[in-house]
């Protein structure tokens, strides 16, 4: 059991209650693995829903090694919940956004080397690269969000750019937690609670993501700032063992008792290593 510093409450008990966006893209991973339409990610995502989702979120890469355009354009007609496009911000991903026009378009930095996106976008060196796209995305109506470090400098290009979310990537922190390194753990809560707080204090809709558990998903929920976590890894390899409905459930109950910690804002929030 790991200590971390706990969240102040900003808000009162009455906050509402966060959303939850699954990540369907790894369900695409283990289809892609064989060819061929099983298992079908939006059948996950009509699962995910009933379970309890608010959002489905999948990542249309460069390289379309999980979720494809044909996966998209289904998920958009079926119309299960708000579609969350994460996208990398090239001129090929805006004209796909623009037309097949997602509720949500999250940008995210990409490389073809990586396993996973591994770090936050850096809007703060991009920024004139990045402003057309969110402008004609926020002009289209589709709700922008910028996946970005806690970085004060970030989030406050993220208010410049006028994107009217940002996605905090909260990697470091679980990471942290998962191979015991208390200090960098707490060091990594504390930027993201004041993210959070300066975030909100800009006029920006707060997200998290990356490598959420059970156990940190409990304990981010807490803060009041947050609107919404984006979750896929953790939830689709708990699903071989429970189930994806079930897994989903169990995230949402999480979630909905780490908001409830929004009363005892004082008290010390534990969260386990494991999940
Ligand atoms: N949010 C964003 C912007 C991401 O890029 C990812 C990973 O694709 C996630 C959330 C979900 O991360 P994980 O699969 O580790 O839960």
């Amino acid at each position: 059991m790991t200590a971390v510093p706990s969240p102040r409450a900003r808000q009162g008990p009455g906050a509402p209650p966060i959303r939850l966006g699954i990540n369907i893209d790894h369900v695409a991973t283990l289809r892609n693995a064989r060819g061929g339409r099983h298992p079908d990610p939006l059948r996950a995502a009509t699962l995910a829903v009933e379970a309890g989702a608010n959002n489905i979120t999948a990542h249309l890469r460069e390289d379309r090694r999980h979720i494809t355009d044909d996966d998209i354009a289904r998920l958009i007609a079926a119309e299960l919940a708000p579609l969350n496009l994460e996208m990398a911000a090239t001129p090929e991903m805006l004209a796909i956004a623009l037309k097949a026009m997602p509720h949500a378009a999250c940008l995210v930095p990409e490389k073809r080397t990586e396993r996973t996106t591994e770090g936050g976008l850096d809007i703060l060196g991009q920024h004139n690269l990045l402003a057309p796209v969110v402008s004609q995305l926020v002009d289209a109506g589709i709700h922008v969000s910028l996946f970005i470090a806690a970085e004060l400098c970030q989030i406050e290009t993220a208010a410049r750019l006028r994107a009217p979310a940002i996605e905090i990537h909260v990697g470091a922190w679980c990471d942290a937690l998962a191979e015991g390194r208390a200090r960098d753990a707490e060091a990594e809560w504390r930027l993201i609670c004041d993210g959070a707080r300066a975030a909100h204090e800009l006029g920006l809709e707060v997200h998290a993501g990356h490598g959420l558990n059970y156990a940190t998903a409990e304990t981010i929920a807490a803060l009041p700032e947050l609107v919404e976590l984006n979750i896929g890894h953790f939830l689709v390899g708990e699903a071989i063992f429970v189930g994806l409905a079930e897994s989903v459930r169990r995230m949402r109950a999480a979630m909905d008792k780490g908001r409830q910690t929004l009363r005892h804002s004082d008290t010390e929030i534990r969260v386990g290593g494991g999940t």
